[in-house]
């Protein structure tokens, strides 16, 4: 198949869909490519490296719709692009069905597949596809960028000739992927990240970044289906914002990410927030496109308050950073392609009958295939649990705890009463040195088994590293009975000290591996 990628038409879209890179990729699929002339050029990429890289130049829009079976995109087509679609042609580009029903219906009409990216579903298997997430992490980078280019002061504090320098304190309003990144960037510019996010389970994401969480004392859980928010109780919003109230004289730069799938932004700093903050403060608004966090944001612009406070309302964020986005949203393309191309002969395949094709395909064979029906697999970061049991009460989840902990205390009694007797009974017949093996032995695998099972899963490389000194043990023991005159007792030692070895070089390894991880390159 033929993958055309034209010139963004919509205005300051300085995105591609097609990188030389991808397009080497998409060949290994089959596939070839082409390219409107001049399409990459706002993002860095010449007519002349795409031909270096085997991709045909188009010299207008008509004609690469003509020359193409697959368009790929980075903003929904405009009707003149969507009138030269065909029932023969599949579509790729971000598309917003939920808010653009007329568009859809007429994508629908012209008989092509559309796949939208924004569709994708947020689940460990699509995560290459995901290229919401990948916007959304240039979006959190560039926030702070963008703050620190509108603050007058360093982020790092600082202790000069000149005097002491206070570091910036920033507070992130949700942490989702955007949020995270925003506050991984501001962290290692050296500021003071304080975050917040109705979703507990995200804590402990915010602390392993060194930020810190702050704490609402409310019960309720504001976690929703998809790895996304619910909407949060009047209530709830009303402490959030309380806890805000109490953090605005103090902070010197906003994040505001907060949003919940197919809402409007949840308004979350009102103007009476903006003029507590002091002069020189920055708010920077991710959710300015659906209407903003902030009750005073502009989309698109920046505004300055009478008390000095910058509000930015940029919405094209990753097309600021056009080089990285198209590199990254190319490479998300070229994985839903991979995906389309199960053969790899370079025939689409659209299997309505997988969960990521059929979560992101809206349109297809004349038909318009949005919503979808909710995936087979639980999102990033949720247990498997019936979705339709309501959820037990504080009193059921302690009783059913205290049920759980009486049950497992009688299963313990039994099993030692039964052990005891079966010791006993062995020991009226067996010799007492056999005993007085078989009882050390039974002991270290009870206390063995009780150490490891409840160790966290967190800390099992950690813990390999301490088994290396108890397989060092074993080495010395297998050893010593190594040359002992019974042969086999020296084919059990030689296998011993064979496996303990492979355990200390496995231990070193990933031990070494994990260290690995912490060090800066
Ligand atoms: P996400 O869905 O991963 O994260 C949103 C977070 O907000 C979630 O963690 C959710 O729990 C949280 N949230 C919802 N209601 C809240 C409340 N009342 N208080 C505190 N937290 C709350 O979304 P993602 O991908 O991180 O995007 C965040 C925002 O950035 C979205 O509005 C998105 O449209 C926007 N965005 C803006 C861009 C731009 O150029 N301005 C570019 C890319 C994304």
């Amino acid at each position: 198949m033929k993958i055309g990628a034209p010139v963004e038409s919509a205005a300051d879209e300085a995105r591609v869909a097609l990188t030389p890179d991808s397009a080497r990729q998409l060949a290994k699929l089959g596939h070839s490519c082409i390219i409107q002339k001049g399409a990459g050029k706002a993002a860095g990429f010449s007519d002349d490296t795409y031909k270096e890289a085997g991709v045909e130049i188009a010299a207008t829009a008509a004609a690469l719709f003509k020359a193409a079976d697959v368009i790929i995109k980075v903003q929904r087509p405009n009707d003149a692009e969507l009138k030269r679609l065909s029932a023969d042609k599949t579509l790729i580009s971000f598309f917003w069905p939920g808010q653009n029903e007329k568009a859809l219906k007429a994508v629908a009409s012209t008989g092509a597949s559309a796949i939208a990216m924004d569709m994708v579903p947020r689940i460990s298997r699509a995560q290459k596809m995901d290229a919401l997430s990948s916007m959304a992490n240039i979006a959190g980078y560039r926030a702070v960028i963008e703050a620190s280019n509108n603050f007058g002061r360093f982020f790092t504090g600082q202790i000069t000739a000149a005097g002491k320098v206070p570091p910036a304190k920033v507070l992130v309003i949700g942490a989702g992927v955007a949020g995270l990144a925003a506050i991984g960037t501001a962290q290692s510019l050296g500021a003071i990240v304080r975050a917040f996010d109705v979703r507990p389970e995200v804590a402990e994401q915010i602390e392993s970044m060194g930020a810190e969480f702050l704490m609402l004392e409310f019960d309720e859980d504001g976690s929703g289906d998809g790895g996304y928010a619910k909407p949060a109780s009047p209530e709830f919003i009303e402490k959030e914002m309380a806890l805000f109230r109490e953090q605005a004289p103090e902070i010197d730069i906003v994040i505001t990410t907060a949003l919940i799938p197919g809402r409007p932004a949840p308004k979350l700093w009102p103007a009476e927030m903006v003029k507590l903050m002091k002069p020189g403060s920055v708010i920077i608004d991710l959710a300015a496109e659906q209407g903003g966090n902030c009750d005073l944001t502009v989309a698109h612009k920046i505004i300055e308050t009478d008390n000095g406070v910058k509000i930015v309302g940029y919405t094209d964020f990753p097309s600021r950073m056009s080089a990285q986005s198209s590199t990254l949203y190319a490479t998300n393309i070229r994985h839903m392609l991979d995906d389309l191309t199960p053969e790899k002969d370079g025939v689409l395949n659209v299997n309505m009958d997988d969960d990521v094709i059929r979560g992101a395909t809206i349109a297809h064979q004349g038909d318009v295939t949005f919503p979808p029906p909710p995936p087979k697999i639980q999102a990033i970061g949720k247990q498997a649990s019936a979705p339709t049991a309501p959820e037990p009460t504080a009193q059921e989840k302690a009783a059913a705890a205290l049920a759980a902990e009486r049950a497992s205390g009688r299963r313990q009694v039994g099993l030692l009463v039964a052990g005891g007797l079966f010791m006993a009974l062995l020991g009226g017949y067996a010799p007492a040195a056999f005993m007085q093996h078989l009882i050390v032995f039974a002991l270290s695998c009870f206390v063995g088994f009780q150490v490891i099972w409840n160790v966290s899963h967190a800390l099992h490389t950690p813990l390999m590293a301490i088994t290396n000194a108890i397989s060092g043990i074993i080495i010395i023991g297998a050893l010593l009975q190594i040359d002992s005159p019974t042969g086999i007792v020296g084919i059990l030692a030689a296998v011993s000290v064979l496996i303990a070895t492979i355990n200390i070089v496995g231990g070193f390894m990933v031990t070494r591996r994990m260290l690995a991880m912490f060090q800066k390159s």
